[in-house]
């Protein structure tokens, strides 16, 4: 089988050291599973790409990343020197968009030996999947500013919701939820408060979910539903929802789990007409970087999903996903640790104890 051609964004802050680690993870599984993979590297950033170009990406970077099967990135964001909404509507989320990835999915999942910061939780309590709507929906950049400059001054930004982009999201949370032992869905909703796009949400929901009878569905307000995230984990097996509650959500899941330095995340083309991009949750956490101390955990796991993606339902990539996983809860167990789950430990310290696990697989 030919090699699998990854492109590889580590981007800035802590993407830059916490993505070695998740390449010598995928490497070391793939090595022990006779997997073969071929890196390329790009230094599209803040710093210093964008300091130097003046733009987040070139001209031609559509036409270079589809010839890859999957992006590998770290994360992209320098606050102090790029406003955030350049450099993300500049790189990530055209990535989202251009290449129609409208399927983010991020497992949320408290590990044995991670404290969870929710008293009395074990981790069967908590493990479920956010499947967030990723093209559409609240992130957008239309509208503008009314009367700049006066006190009538208005910033007015439209949201979308088609019809295709909702009943994919959805169809595709149906489907994940009925192929999962409690066949539960969850939708994230706001239609009291948002009169048009949300009563529309729940309209096509009902509507998608006739197409699956096995699956139970609720749907709660958002607002009550980060609530449940906290006081009742267990209530949840895959919840769907817009881009902007599912941005919220997966964050909340990861640090009801005990820290969102281990949350990964897979941005999918499902039909796999353009490359899917495998990322961490987490920034670039200006606040950490240069310490090495970042957790590789979850660029680590998100290098496990990509993997997983990469077979397509090949048994051997699974076995690759696994091993990835085993070495991550033994070392959740056993350390190191990062800072953020009370260690001492460097990021390169984790991510070599996590490649030497895998290898001795
Ligand atoms: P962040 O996720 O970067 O950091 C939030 C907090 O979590 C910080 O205190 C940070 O130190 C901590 N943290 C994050 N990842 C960690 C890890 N692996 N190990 C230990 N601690 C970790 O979110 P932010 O501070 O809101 O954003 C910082 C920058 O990153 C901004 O420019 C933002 O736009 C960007 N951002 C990028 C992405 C992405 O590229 N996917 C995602 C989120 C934020
Ligand atoms: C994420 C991030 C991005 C998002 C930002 C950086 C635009 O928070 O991947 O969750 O909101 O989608
Ligand atoms: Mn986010």
């Amino acid at each position: 089988m030919p090699a699998h051609k990854i492109a590889v964004i580590a981007g800035d802050g802590i993407g830059q050291e916490v993505m070695p680690e998740g390449i010598r993870a995928v490497e070391a599984a793939a090595a022990a599973f006779d997997i073969e993979i071929e890196w390329t590297h790009f230094d599209w950033a803040c710093a210093d790409f964008y300091q130097r170009h003046g733009e987040m990406l070139p001209p031609d970077w559509f036409t270079t990343l589809s010839q890859f099967e999957a992006i590998f990135f770290g994360a992209v964001g320098w606050p102090e020197v790029v406003p955030d909404h350049i450099s993300l509507w500049g790189s990530l989320l055209r990535f989202r968009r251009e290449f129609d990835q409208y399927i983010n999915l991020r497992p949320v999942k408290l590990m044995p030996g991670v404290p969870c910061p929710l008293a009395g939780k074990k981790p069967e309590d908590i493990d479920f999947l956010v499947v967030r709507e990723n093209t559409e929906g609240e992130y957008s950049d239309v509208g503008g500013i009314l009367y700049p400059g006066t006190e009538r001054e208005v910033a007015i930004q439209q949201s979308s919701f088609s019809r295709l982009g909702v009943d994919r999201v959805q169809r595709f949370a149906l489907e994940l939820a009925r192929q999962r032992p409690k066949q539960h869905l969850t939708s994230a909703t706001k239609s009291n408060g948002m009169a048009i796009s949300m009563p529309y949400w729940d309209q096509r929901m009902a509507e998608n979910a006739r197409a699956f009878p096995e699956v139970r569905v609720d749907q709660y307000h958002i607002d009550i539903l980060a609530a449940r995230f906290v006081l009742s984990p267990e209530r949840f097996d895959v919840v769907v929802a817009s881009n902007l509650f599912g941005d919220i959500l997966s964050d909340l899941g990861p640090a009801c789990a005990g820290t969102i330095g281990i949350a990964p995340s897979a941005n999918l083309n499902p039909e796999r007409t353009t490359p899917s991009l495998f990322e961490p949750v987490h920034g670039s956490a200006p606040d950490i970087f240069g310490q090495g101390i970042a957790n590789p955990i979850a660029t680590i796991w998100s290098g496990a999903m990509m993997l997983d993606f990469l077979g397509n339902g090949e048994p051997r990539y699974r076995q690759a996903h696994d091993a990835i996983l085993s070495a991550i809860e033994a070392s959740l167990l056993a350390g190191p640790h990062t800072p953020d789950l009370g260690g001492s430990a460097t990021t390169e310290a984790v991510g070599n104890a996590i490649a030497n696990t895998i290898a001795s697989h």
